[in-house]
């Protein structure tokens, strides 16, 4: 594939899954062959690295390095390739073809409150995202976000060719989620998804799919379940991996499906 997708995860109301939903993306797209990088722009609560088992301990450069001049955007990422072949073993999955990497935001409190303090450039930012892309010579970009609107939010929406839109069967999601919608057109994001997530299996999903697309006019990728697997992870690991053909593992790979569809606009 010649040039990098960007594809950006966000809701308005916090806690939806999106960070759950970006790591297991990751490894499905790597899993059919992608090389995929994942940047957390959550600045000011970072978390998707656990899901990848990474030790902020370990790190050496995070994005707030990069963003305070320290070092290039590439010397932040940490290849976590290995991390999604673990979480499949046991599942008689063959180990993925692809890459997936991670741009961790840090777990520091100091730089944490720097960051909220000082604020930061986020044109450095926007730079960030497309030397990355050719450095790394990703296939994928996937931004995970803090929830809400705010400058990052607004620039990684309006660089996305994708974006999934995230939001549990909630009234004060479904009224977040027409505000982020009205943003993304207008900021004409080439592919708008709805993913809703943690839904009770009580509920008919079709029928909740076909309420929000009247709703949002816009399409569902997929309406996940609520999942034990997910709980008892607690964010520590990929659902996807570990249970190939669980509700939830079939609702990312709907995903996927809509993601790759873009490949050939
Ligand atoms: N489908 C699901 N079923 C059950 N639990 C889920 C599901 N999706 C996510 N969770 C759980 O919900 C919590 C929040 O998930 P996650 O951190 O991915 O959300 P988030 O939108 O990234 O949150 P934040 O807005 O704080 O960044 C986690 O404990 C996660 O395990
Ligand atoms: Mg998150």
């Amino acid at each position: 594939m010649a040039e990098t997708r960007t594809i950006s995860i966000h809701s308005y109301r916090g806690g939806t899954g999106k960070s759950n939903i970006t790591a297991n993306v990751a490894a499905g797209l790597a899993r059919r062959g992608k090389r995929v990088c994942i940047v957390d722009t959550d600045i000011q609560s970072p978390g998707i690295h656990a899901l990848f088992d990474v030790d902020p301990r370990t790190l050496r450069h995070t994005l707030n390095d990069y963003l305070w001049g320290r070092c290039r955007v590439e010397e932040t990422a940490v290849d976590v390739t290995a991390a999604v072949n673990e979480e499949a073993e046991g599942s008689g999955r063959p180990p993925i073809t692809g890459t997936v990497m991670l741009v961790p935001s840090s777990l520091r409190t100091g730089e944490i409150a720097r960051i909220l303090r000082e604020g930061y450039d986020v044109n450095a930012l926007n730079d960030g995202f497309r030397d990355i892309c050719g450095a790394l010579d990703l296939d994928y970009l996937l931004i995970d976000t803090h929830p809400g609107v705010n400058e990052e939010t607004l620039l990684s929406i309006a660089i996305s060719d994708c974006l999934l839109l995230v939001l549990r069967p909630d009234v004060q999601d479904y009224q977040g989620t027409a505000v982020a919608l009205e943003l993304a057109r207008r900021l004409e994001v080439p592919q708008l998804f709805l993913v809703v997530n943690k839904a009770m299996s009580s509920l008919d999903f079709s029928a909740v799919s076909d309420r929000m697309l009247a709703t949002y006019k816009s399409p569902v990728a997929a309406v996940l379940p609520l999942s034990e697997d997910l709980i008892l992870l607690g964010s520590n690991g990929l659902a996807s991996e570990r249970h190939p053909d669980s509700g939830f593992s079939q609702g990312i790979q709907k995903i996927l499906d809509r993601i790759e569809e873009g490949e050939e606009a």
